[in-house]
């Protein structure tokens, strides 16, 4: 049975997280900040709208909407990354768990844990029983996932945590030895300074032989990349215009969501797709909670998301300078993404 918990503050949420791992029961915990997440959508939405180019924080993207979508994009015939990244992991998770030895597994933007469940099988198999700790602030998928993988694998235990990644760096000194997983290539979804501060936390929070699993989308032929962001059935467009419909909802926005069109392109110079919301007449966006109004003119781009593309030396360098040393590295064939076990050193 699946139980769940309101951690009352940050800090209880600690003596929770405790409790609830030696509990052996299943459970997800709630943090206290969930509660501000409307709040803190009108703040970032007012401070990106302030900025030039106009931009949004990716995290608002993932409500349930947003959530059920993304697990749509992944089903994309255009969009190869998770069913490349489900094919290294399957082939691996054996080598991987056998490199680690038995460890509490941790997931950063863990979804509905669909790329997981060969590991934590693996894992089960290989060392007994086993404790998975998905972290998401999208709390419909991450609910399905706390239902989900216990019915397929009767030796793992999950504490689901409905939380930010910051929520999680409070959780590395408590779980070691520890391998967090980070897939997705979600890491490309930080630009280069969030990235760098992301990895200072990460490396600052792991103790000397921990694990980090990073999955990256690799630099390849352009066409490729902007098929896989603009699929013909048109979810990605409705994704990004998902993030409109969410300011609707919740800020009170008051945009008309068909004069908002989604547009996704490579960036040669960058490495990195952008996706954009472009307006095709003039809208004025209120933020209702912070009683602000802003004007967006015809043809004007709103940054959505950027997904940074990488290539591996230049990656695995940068890793090293924050002490996370790759023990091993996985391509597919096409060296169309790859798969990175880091160790805390
Ligand atoms: N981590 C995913 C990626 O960078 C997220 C993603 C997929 C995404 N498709 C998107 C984000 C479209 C915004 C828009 O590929």
């Amino acid at each position: 049975m699946l139980m769940k918990t309101q951690c009352t503050t940050n800090e209880g949420m600690l003596g929770d997280f405790l409790l609830a791992a030696n509990s052996g029961r299943h459970l997800m915990m709630r943090m206290p900040d969930r509660d501000a997440e409307t709040d803190e959508f009108a703040e970032s939405v007012a401070a990106g709208l302030a900025a030039r180019p106009r931009r949004l924080d990716c995290r608002f993207l993932y409500d349930s909407e947003g959530g059920r979508l993304f697990e749509s994009i992944c089903r994309q015939p255009e969009y190869y990354l998770t069913r490349t990244e489900s094919a290294i992991m399957a082939a691996r998770a054996e080598e991987i768990c056998r490199y680690t030895g038995p460890v509490t597994i941790l997931e950063l933007g863990s979804g509905s844990s669909g790329k997981t469940g060969q590991l934590l099988a693996a894992h089960a198999e290989l060392h007994g029983p086993t404790h998975y700790v998905p972290v998401d602030v999208c709390e419909n998928s991450l609910r399905q996932a706390c239902r989900a993988i216990p019915a397929r694998c009767s030796e793992v235990r999950v504490t689901g945590l409905h939380g930010t990644y910051e929520d999680a760096f409070a959780l590395f000194g408590m779980t070691s030895p520890a391998l967090t997983l980070f897939l997705g290539s979600t890491i490309g979804n930080l630009d280069e300074d969030q990235a760098d501060s992301f990895w200072r936390s990460v490396a600052g929070g792991m103790a000397t032989g921990d694990f980090f699993l990073l999955g990256v989308d690799l630099v390849k032929d352009e066409q490729i990349l902007n098929a896989a962001y603009n699929d013909a059935a048109g979810v990605t467009a409705a994704f990004t215009r998902n993030l409109f419909a969410r300011m609707n909802r919740e800020l009170d926005a008051g945009l008309e969501l068909d004069k908002i069109e989604h547009v996704a392109r490579y960036n040669p110079r960058r490495e990195r797709i952008e996706t954009w919301g472009r307006f095709t007449a003039p809208q004025s966006l209120k933020v209702g909670p912070l009683g602000q109004s802003f004007s967006i003119a015809r043809n004007e781009e709103i940054l959505v998301e950027i997904s940074r593309k990488f290539r591996l030396p230049p990656l695995l360098e940068h890793l090293r300078d924050h002490g996370l040393i790759a023990r091993k590295t996985f391509t597919d064939q096409q060296q169309w993404f790859g798969l990175l076990l880091l160790e805390r050193i």
